[in-house]
């Protein structure tokens, strides 16, 4: 795939390629994702937590959201960026949730909108696909509802929540979304959902049996060090290499290493 688009994901499926996603908030780092390869590059409201720092998602504002958007848009030349519509920014009613997925498109220019939430959604998802952009789903652990669950554990392990996320996700499928993001449920209930539904399922802590997978940026490259569930598999250690080098530079500056001869004019 020359440039991913969401029809390219569905094929990805269809032929049983897996897809990769990963998170992106800036554009130096969206520029090496890209070049990697990386199928999806999501602008995730996690962008409240990992670049501004706040406890929770539910703080980022739909300004910030396309400010990230935004920069990431300016680097990549191939992976279909989708953007999360923040928490305050679609739950009123389906015209504010158009609005703001209007504004995210246009004003950033980003390929789809991501939103939490099944039925209780329903009428905006619908609004949104109308207009003609593309919605990308997402169920299980919604940290946007994080006040409401009490806790990030994982989701969906009781009968009657598996049967309302089960729901859910078809009638996302039904109504138009081409994805559908699963976060913290058991893998079999992941696995029967990718295999009922024809649209790409996507699992963060969520088991093998699914389409594709997504991890936030930071946390897969081992620059945060505190957030350790069990389905994150850290590829670098760079907290630890950062650390070092930014230690190994304060020595340098403090022993007049730092600049040598030919590092001035
Ligand atoms: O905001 C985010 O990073 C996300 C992913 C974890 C799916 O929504
Ligand atoms: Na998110």
């Amino acid at each position: 795939y020359k440039r991913v688009t969401v029809k390219s994901l569905i094929d990805m499926k269809a032929n049983g390629e897996k897809i990769s996603m990963l998170t992106g908030y800036d554009y130096t780092m969206a520029k090496i994702i890209d070049g990697a390869g990386v199928d999806v590059i999501l602008v995730g409201d996690s962008a409240s937590n990992v670049m501004a720092g706040h406890e929770t998602t539910l703080p980022i504002t739909l300004d910030q959201m396309i400010y990230h958007a935004s920069s990431v848009i300016r680097a990549i030349d191939r992976a279909l960026v989708v953007v999360d519509l923040p928490f305050g920014s679609y739950q009123s009613d389906p015209k504010e949730a158009l609005r703001s997925a209007i504004r995210i498109m246009k004003e950033s220019g980003a390929h789809a909108v991501k939103m939490e939430g099944g039925k209780e959604i329903k009428e905006s998802i619908k609004r949104i696909l109308h207009a003609g952009i593309p919605v990308m789903g997402h169920l299980g652990l919604t940290p946007q509802s994080i006040y409401k669950f009490g806790t990030y554990t994982v989701r969906a392990r009781e009968e009657a929540e598996a049967a309302k996320l089960k729901e859910d996700a078809k009638m996302l499928e039904k109504i138009g979304c081409f994805a559908l993001v699963l976060e913290k449920v058991p893998a079999d209930l992941a696995k029967e959902v990718a295999e009922s539904l024809t649209i790409p399922v996507i699992g963060i802590g969520a088991g093998n049996g699914v389409d594709g997978q997504v991890l936030v940026t930071h946390d897969m490259l081992g620059m945060t060090h505190e957030f350790n569930p069990r389905f994150l598999r850290r590829y670098l250690d760079l907290h630890t290499e950062m650390t070092t080098a930014f230690q190994e530079y304060v020595k340098d500056v403090k022993a007049l290493r730092f600049p040598s001869e030919d590092e001035q004019y």
